[in-house]
């Protein structure tokens, strides 16, 4: 049967970037023709440095926005990683699978690493054989992300694919990466050039899932544009990044293609199309941050949610993880 995998790593608060990318894709997703998983990837965010009381903190509002945003944990597994010992396990049996010349071709590593990739820690090097764990420890066929993490699905293809070959095996399925949709790669609102991202210096490059009405509305006021009007066709986009991230904004937001806003937009200027995109994602996500402020009120509630999720996910993981062992030859 079908089915999807897919998370988001607790380290900082939810963006637009991870909702348009990622979360309003799962829910579109759910209750179709996949079995579908989603999780909260804690031991990811470890990879980097966390302060623990921050972590629970993150963990529980990316679990919030799972839930506040439509993912309703009877119909879909909702969980964290490290609840799950399969990720951690499956994750080494991986490592000794993946290549080092694979890992060196990860751009997320080169980018995050930077001039300093001898003072990162072991496991932000490892980051791409978990999470090819994470998501064949469930044999999941479908992987939704946003475009940055398309690398990481190819590289997990590469690890079944090895597996497969070495060990003479049909066992694990070849994963594809659905990446669909106007907005898979939403940019920095100050510099159009850079994803937004959770971790990113300046809260003014970024909204924030739990933003007010006020900050979305100050933070598109204050996005960087050139000073052009929306042009009338989508190709003239092609060199303005600034102006074509915000159509692709207001497109995934409002649920229609960017030729579709170009055709409704174009010719005008950013003092009409900033209020209206403003009120487009206040309208969009204020239902969504209160609902995920409620729940975070009671957070004994989200980790019970957890805690059931996790259950269910040993259940489909641990015979996989088992077979794995099996067929590597360690004897449990
Ligand atoms: P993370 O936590 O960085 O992001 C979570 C999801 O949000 C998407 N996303 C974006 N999409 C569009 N525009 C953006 N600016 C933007 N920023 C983030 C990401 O593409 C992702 O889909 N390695 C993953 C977490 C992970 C995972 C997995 C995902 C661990 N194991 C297994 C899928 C399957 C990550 O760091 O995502």
């Amino acid at each position: 049967a079908p089915r999807v995998f897919s998370g988001i790593k607790p380290s900082g608060g939810l963006t637009l970037g991870n909702y348009l990318g990622a979360i309003k894709r799962f829910v579109e997703m759910q209750g179709g023709d996949f079995e579908t998983i989603f999780c909260v990837m804690d031991l990811h965010a470890i990879t980097v440095w966390q302060d623990p009381e921050e972590l629970k903190r993150a963990t529980r509002e990316v679990a919030a926005g799972y839930l506040a945003s439509g993912i309703d944990p009877e119909k879909s597994i909702l969980f964290n990683q490290s609840r799950v010992a399969a990720h951690a396990e499956l994750g080494w049996l991986f490592s000794c699978v993946a290549r080092m010349g694979w890992m060196n071709r990860m751009t997320q590593f080169k980018e995050k690493a930077g001039k300093n990739a001898e003072k990162q820690s072991l496991g932000l090097y490892a980051y791409p054989s978990l999470m090819a764990a994470d998501i064949l420890a469930y044999h999941a066929t479908h992987v939704p992300v946003g475009e940055d993490q398309k690398q990481h699905v190819e590289l997990t293809r590469d690890i079944a694919a090895k597996f497969n070959h070495d060990y003479g095996t049909e066992f694990f399925p070849l994963t594809t990466p659905v990446i669909e949709g106007p907005a898979m790669r939403v940019m920095n609102l100050r510099d159009g050039t850079k994803k937004m991202s959770k971790s990113g210096e300046s809260d003014m490059e970024r909204i924030n899932m739990i933003d007010d009405a006020d900050a979305i509305a100050k933070k598109f006021k204050k996005a960087r544009t050139d000073p052009a009007p929306l042009p009338e066709s989508l190709d003239e986009l092609k060199d303005r990044p600034e102006a074509k991230n915000l159509v692709d904004i207001y497109a995934g937001l409002s649920g229609v293609s960017a030729e579709q806003v170009i055709a409704e937009y174009g010719g005008a200027g950013w003092g009409q199309f900033k209020p209206a995109l403003a009120d487009l994602a206040v309208e969009k996500l204020a239902p969504i941050s209160s609902e995920m402020a409620r729940l975070m009120d009671d957070p004994a509630e989200i980790d019970r949610i957890m805690a059931k999720g996790a259950e269910r996910a040993r259940a489909i993981a641990d015979p996989i993880v088992a077979k794995t062992s099996e067929i590597m030859g360690l004897i449990r």
